[in-house]
Order: C-alpha cells, then sequence, then structure tokens
C-alpha cells in the first residue's frame, strides 16, 4: 500500500486569511501524525501565501515522520532547504498567479537550472522528487538529471470530465509508472486526489506515496484532522492493489 503524505498548506491559508496565529499547521501536522500519516508535506513558496518560515522551522523539528519540502528551484529557497534538511524535496514549478501548482515541472525545458538544484540537495542527504506530468520525455530527462523519484501530476485525471477521459488518464499514468521503474525512479502521485476519486488511483501498482492536500484540509473541517487522515488511509487500503 502506498504511503500517504498530508499536505497542510491550506491550514496555513486559513491561518493567513486573518493573519493570526490559529489554526496552526504544526498542531494540524501532529493531529495528521495521529491519524496515521506516513508523511507530512509542505510548500514553502517564494511569496510566502500560506506556510512561512517559521512554520518551515518548526515542522522539521516536531515532525517525526518523514517530512516532504515542495519548493520551486528558486535560489533562496533551495539554501533554506539546505539549511533544514528535510527528509525529500519535490521540485515543482511555482507561478505568483496560479491558485495552486498547476502542472508538472518542465524538467526537460530546464534542465541545467534543475541538475544544478538536484546535485545540490542531494549533497546535503535529501532524496529529490520531481512534480511533473505522466510523460516519456519528462520521465526520462527526470532521470537524467539525478533525481531518486518523481511524483506525477494527476491533475488530469482529477480534472477529467468523462469516464473515457478518465480512464485515458488511468492509463496514462499507469505507463509513466511503467516507465519512471524502467528508469529507476520511485513513483509518487499527488494533485486533485480525493475521498471521491481515490479508488482507481490508489488501485494502481507501483505508486510508492500520494501527497494530498485540499481534500484532507476539507474534510478535517467536519471531522478533525485525525479522522480525516484515518478515512484516507482505510481508502488507500481498501483499493490498494492485492498480489
Ligand atoms: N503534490 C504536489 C507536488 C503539490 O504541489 C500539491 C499541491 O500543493 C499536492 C501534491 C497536493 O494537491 P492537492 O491539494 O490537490 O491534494
Amino acid at each position: 500500500m502506498a504511503l500517504l503524505g498530508v499536505n497542510i498548506d491550506h491550514v496555513a491559508t486559513v491561518r493567513q486569511a486573518r493573519r493570526t496565529d490559529e489554526p496552526d499547521p504544526i498542531w494540524a501536522a501532529a493531529e495528521a501524525e495521529l491519524g496515521g500519516a506516513d508523511g507530512i508535506t509542505f510548500h514553502l513558496r517564494e511569496d510566502r501565501r500560506h506556510i512561512g518560515d517559521r512554520d518551515a522551522e518548526v515542522l522539521r523539528r516536531t515532525v517525526a515522520v518523514k517530512l516532504n519540502m515542495e519548493m520551486a528551484a528558486a535560489d533562496e529557497i533551495v539554501a533554506i532547504a539546505a539549511r533544514l534538511k528535510p527528509d525529500q524535496c519535490t521540485l515543482v514549478p511555482e507561478r505568483r498567479e496560479e491558485l495552486t501548482t498547476e502542472g508538472g515541472l518542465d524538467v526537460v525545458r530546464h534542465r541545467a537550472r534543475v541538475a544544478a538544484t538536484v546535485a545540490r540537495l542531494k549533497n546535503e542527504g535529501i532524496v529529490v522528487s520531481a512534480f511533473i506530468e505522466p510523460v516519456a520525455d519528462q520521465i526520462e530527462a527526470s532521470a537524467a538529471v539525478g533525481f531518486d523519484a518523481i511524483e506525477l501530476w494527476t491533475g488530469a485525471y482529477a480534472h477529467a470530465r468523462t469516464p473515457k477521459q478518465r480512464a485515458g488518464a488511468v492509463e496514462v499514468l499507469r505507463a509513466g509508472i511503467a516507465l519512471g521503474h524502467q528508469v529507476g525512479l520511485e513513483v509518487h502521485g499527488g494533485h486533485g486526489l480525493t475521498y471521491r476519486n481515490i479508488a482507481p488511483i490508489a488501485a494502481l501498482p507501483g505508486f510508492g506515496e500520494f501527497n494530498i492536500g485540499h481534500s484532507i484540509v476539507s474534510r478535517a473541517i467536519f471531522v478533525g484532522m485525525r479522522e480525516a487522515v484515518r478515512e484516507m488511509k482505510r481508502l488507500l487500503d481498501l483499493y490498494a492493489p492485492r498480489p
């Protein structure tokens, strides 16, 4: 069964709506751990729109499970990651005007810059993952520049409108997983995964980790973070591929 990384950014989004001290994403991380999260994921954006430097520091000191930092390959953020040493850094594209991370990192286009960032982070002993679209040239380029893992963008699946589009997106992900493994990468998945759409994705063999944020934080409003995480873990277990 794939590991579950819980993205707590949107707890900080609610806090920042009032620029106050609650809800605290640090508490959310602790509650997520108590609900069975295998990892805590956060995105330190250049504009600090939700998670801030204090959050990143305190998460590093308090999270006992795998800590995954999503980040752009930007000098300031790379320097912070090198100092904090999260267990894993996931490189994502970042545009200030976007609502959330939209689509994957273009490793092919930004190859030299990405390769330098991967080398710097790996030199600090950090596992490095590329958030990319499930297309062959991006997967092959990710292996070539030295990533340990890829996180396949599941947005095309999540945004599909028809059963045919959805089934097609699942097959694209299946092929992406196979190619990722063939070129020696660990394969993760994330973006837009919810309690309602996770089943066919959880059933795909080969995903080692899912990073899920918005849906879990949304559910936590009604049932609490601990229970929201437990429910998602139950679904991952229920639909996990059986040998
Ligand atoms: N994985 C990555 C790399 C992301 O950037 C995000 C969004 O921050 C997620 C997973 C989580 O996506 P969602 O909030 O749609 O579950």
